[in-house]
């Protein structure tokens, strides 16, 4: 105990954390250790994790083929810069992103996280558009309970009342935030929008689920859609697939699932199974190929410090190898059936407003607010860490957990939909 009063107490007064109202949130749970899918607290006590260090740690903590790689690569050369210089790790990661992602994608920007990647997948969408023919198309669609990440560009892509920058509302750039064309009369008003503004550069969505909007799902059908209607008015589709990526949905990537490959993806999260920050945005030959010229002026001007970083690429080549190598999408598959039969029966439950499920994510809407500090603590009391997002409370376990852990995990979800009964 002693310990934790000399980091935890004392560094409370000093640190800034985040999505935090830090005068009345209650104190984080200081953990020492983690593996597999649980958290041990410093007191002694172990946590079963529902969250997954938000949705990286997909093949569980301290797996130690991803150690070892860390480890190995810390040793050889923690990092070098990418700009002259070159390494295996993220040239060998670039080769085998372009492999396992679908289509034409072939061209990947190593950033350190997700709102980045965003940030340079936008970037190269307004800059093709100059490249092509000089048009300036600086804006974006987006879509209702969409979330791009906290920095200026994509706050300005989230949903801006429901996203948690409504405050910076005509401070980021205004962009065209619609709903999702999962209706014929929703894909006629997209489909008006997109003929009546040419200064559009592209439409970005979370394909499948919109997570940290409150984990929203919406069909293939609808990306096929989107596929469609880009294409006929000659406007880039971006998949951020930081949260859907690496088997979220049951498939390596929402893409596939959907049989749709966009002109620009981006990763992060899962792609390094939360050992390491990396990000990544890759575009599809169409794209790159308007920046591969003779001339300077076409190049992308774009170089985070750690970009590439070393020790990132090779836990993100070791996690590909698990994907390879151990069954996750089997895995994700199991916790999906397991998902349906533990919580879907809560659709009826008075109180409960909707339960949706896919792949290894589960969420469960209520109908009435409840104090999620609240909640979040009750869940703490029950050996579980599950930090619901307004009236969602959801799981995103890691693919490795044990059915009885994941039992636990539905088992304190039932009992708090039982305990808000009104
Ligand atoms: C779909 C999506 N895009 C972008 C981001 C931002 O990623 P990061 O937090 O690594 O900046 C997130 C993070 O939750 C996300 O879920």
């Amino acid at each position: 105990m002693d310990d934790i009063e000399s980091w935890f107490r004392k560094g409370l007064d000093h640190i800034w954390l985040p999505y935090a109202q830090m005068k009345t949130q209650p104190d984080p749970a200081p953990i020492s250790s983690t593996e597999g899918a649980r958290l041990n607290m410093a007191d002694g006590t172990t946590l079963i994790d529902g969250v997954g260090s938000w949705w990286t740690s997909v093949h569980g903590y301290n797996h130690p083929a991803l150690l070892k790689a860390a480890h190995e690569q810390l040793e050889t050369m923690p990092h070098i810069m990418l700009g002259g210089l070159a390494h295996e790790q993220a040239y060998r990661l670039a080769s085998r992103l372009s492999q396992v992602t679908p289509g034409d994608l072939c061209r990947t920007f190593f950033t350190e996280s997700g709102s980045v990647a965003v940030e340079v997948a936008m970037k190269v969408a307004v800059q093709y558009a100059m490249n092509r023919t000089g048009a300036r198309r600086t804006r974006f669609v987006s879509f209702k309970g969409g979330y791009h990440g906290d920095t200026f560009a994509t706050m300005s892509v989230c949903d801006p009342e429901e996203g948690m920058h409504s405050l910076f509302a005509g401070v980021v750039p205004e962009q065209y935030v619609v709903d999702l064309p999962d209706t014929d009369d929703r894909a006629a008003a997209l489909d008006r929008l997109l003929s009546g503004h040419d200064d559009i550069a592209a439409v970005i969505v979370e394909p499948l689920i919109q997570g940290a909007g409150g984990m929203h799902m919406h069909s293939p059908e609808t990306l096929k859609a989107l596929r469609e209607v880009c294409d006929r008015h000659g406007v880039l589709l971006i998949f951020d697939e930081i949260f859907t990526g690496f088997g979220r949905t049951g498939e390596i990537f929402a893409a596939d699932r959907a049989g749709v490959t966009p002109d620009i993806l981006c990763l992060g999260k899962a792609l390094t199974g939360g050992v390491t920050p990396l990000a990544a945005t890759i575009a599809s030959r169409k794209v790159y190929d308007a920046f591969h010229t003779d001339s300077p002026e076409y190049a992308l001007m774009h170089g985070p410090t750690f970009t590439g970083h070393a020790i990132g690429c090779a836990v993100a080549n070791a996690g590909l190898d698990l994907f390879e190598n151990e069954p996750r999408l089997e895995q994700v598959r199991a916790i999906e059936r397991q998902l349906l039969d533990e919580l879907a029966p809560l659709s009826s439950q008075p109180g409960v407003a909707d339960v949706r499920i896919c792949g290894a994510v589960a969420a469960v809407e209520f109908e009435k607010d409840f104090n999620v500090n609240a909640a979040r603590s009750w869940f703490i009391e029950r050996g579980t860490f599950i930090r619901p997002l307004g009236t969602v409370v959801y799981l995103t376990p890691a693919y490795v957990i044990e059915a009885a852990d994941l039992s636990s995990l539905t088992n304190a979800v039932s009992e708090f939909a039982e305990s808000r009964v009104v």
